[in-house]
């Protein structure tokens, strides 16, 4: 057993190679914190942009944004919570305080992302984010100074707005784990593209959020849905939950599905892909290709929402307008028709109490998506195999 002041925890040591190792244990730091012991956290797609040497992660973080668990202790300034309360968090960090928090915009949250903010510095937050990042999560680079969850424990900073609590007990486990990230953010991403009920939707990805996107407008009660991947696991995944899968490496998405539909455009679009997408031989990357098939397959005056990952810079990119993020799109066609586009982080305060009651209430069982369960200590594995897309690969959740 580790001794008392430190932990287990998933550790990016260079490229391809993470490692189970010893690292301090997290402590409270302001008397908004919580610690809590982690019962279960997930690997997601965005963890794989780190993996892979995509971001200018450094050797040693602790990687893990998608945390749930028990609270095992408490800052003297927490009101609502208690030792012992189940609990999730969302992705991000945010203060609940500032402006775009108090409106429900809790990924753009000024506090704890002075980058939006100018150069402004916050007080006592002036220690713990000395830079100016856009972005706050667990466990990802330049999104703070808040080690990732993927471990035995994890820090929880303003506690009363960040967690949010479970039913007591173990039962949905799986489902609730994914309220950290994507289930909000699927259900995000069809938002976005402005879907109204009754409507037909074409998600581009059947990763877990495409699955997640496809999964919320099944919910809310889209005509149809099409999901367009090239992994066999992925598209049965959507097919077993009612979506009409289309596979890009038979040939073109749009064409397969205007086919399908007698020419007819979508109502709606999502990128659940992001900037490292492929060409339809899975490996050629073209950061373009999505964006390009969502106005053509998108009805005029309809809509597109790309919960999908674009960065500002890419160290890995195909060209080097896509490595400073200028990305090219026929920005004329979107013009001629009108189209609608929304985009960015989550807000997964926004969604996540709701959400968790579809699924107390039976009506939502996101944990279709979840292939693997596996112990922490299988980590690095899972990474190598889940980066691989490999034997049915789709959402691992680890259990320290
Ligand atoms: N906006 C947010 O808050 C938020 C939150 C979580 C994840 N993300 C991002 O969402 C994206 C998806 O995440 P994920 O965990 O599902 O990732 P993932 O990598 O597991 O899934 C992406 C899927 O896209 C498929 N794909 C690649 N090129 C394609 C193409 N041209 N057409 C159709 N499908 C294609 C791949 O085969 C893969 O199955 C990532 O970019 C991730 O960083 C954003
Ligand atoms: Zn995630
Ligand atoms: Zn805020």
């Amino acid at each position: 057993m580790a001794p008392d002041h430190t932990m287990r925890a998933v550790v990016y040591d260079k490229p391809f190679h993470v490692t189970v190792r010893e690292v301090p244990k997290p402590k409270i730091v302001h008397p908004d914190d919580v610690i809590v012991k982690v019962t279960t956290t997930c690997i997601c797609g965005s963890d794989l942009h780190m993996y892979e040497g995509r971001t200018a992660a450094e050797p040693g973080i602790v990687f893990g944004h998608e945390n749930m668990g028990i609270i095992d202790e408490v800052g003297s300034g927490v009101t609502i919570l208690k030792k012992g309360d189940r609990v999730v968090m969302p992705f991000n960090v945010a203060c609940g305080r500032c402006l775009n928090c108090e409106e429900g915009r809790s990924a753009f949250c000024t506090v704890v992302n002075p980058g939006f903010e100018g150069k402004h510095i916050h007080l006592w937050l002036e220690v713990l984010t000395p830079n100016t990042q856009n972005h706050s999560a667990y466990g990802y680079v330049a999104m703070g100074p808040y080690p990732g969850g993927q471990a035995e424990y994890v820090r929880v900073p303003f506690a009363d707005y960040n967690a949010l609590k479970l039913p007591p007990g173990t039962d949905h486990e799986d489902d609730f784990a994914l309220l950290a990230d994507i289930f909000p953010t699927g259900w995000h991403g069809v938002q976005l593209s402005g879907f109204r009920p009754g409507e037909s939707i074409a998600i581009f990805g059947a990763g877990p959020v495409g699955l997640m996107a496809a999964y919320s407008a099944v919910l809310r009660g889209a005509s149809e849905v099409y999901v367009i991947d090239r992994v066999p696991e992925r598209l049965a995944k959507a097919k077993e939950i009612g979506c009409v899968p289309v596979d890009f490496s038979k040939g073109d998405p749009v064409d397969e599905v205007l086919k399908i539909r007698g020419g007819k455009e979508v109502d709606r679009g999502v990128d659940a892909v992001g900037y490292q997408a492929t060409q339809s031989d899975g490996k050629t990357e073209q950061p373009n290709i999505v964006l390009e098939s969502l106005i053509r397959i998108v009805r005029p005056t309809g809509g597109l929402g790309i919960p999908g990952l674009y960065v500002p810079s890419d160290p890995g990119a195909p060209d080097s307008h896509s490595a400073k993020g200028y990305i090219s799109f026929p920005f004329g066609k979107l013009f001629e028709k009108g189209l609608t586009l929304g985009t960015g982080q989550c807000n997964v305060k926004a969604y996540n109490r709701y959400l968790r009651d579809l699924i107390v209430a039976g009506k939502a069982k996101p944990s279709f998506v979840v292939s693997h369960n596996l112990s922490l200590d299988q980590a690095t594995e899972a990474y190598d195999k889940f980066d691989r897309r490999i034997e049915g690969y789709t959402k691992v959740l680890l259990h320290p």
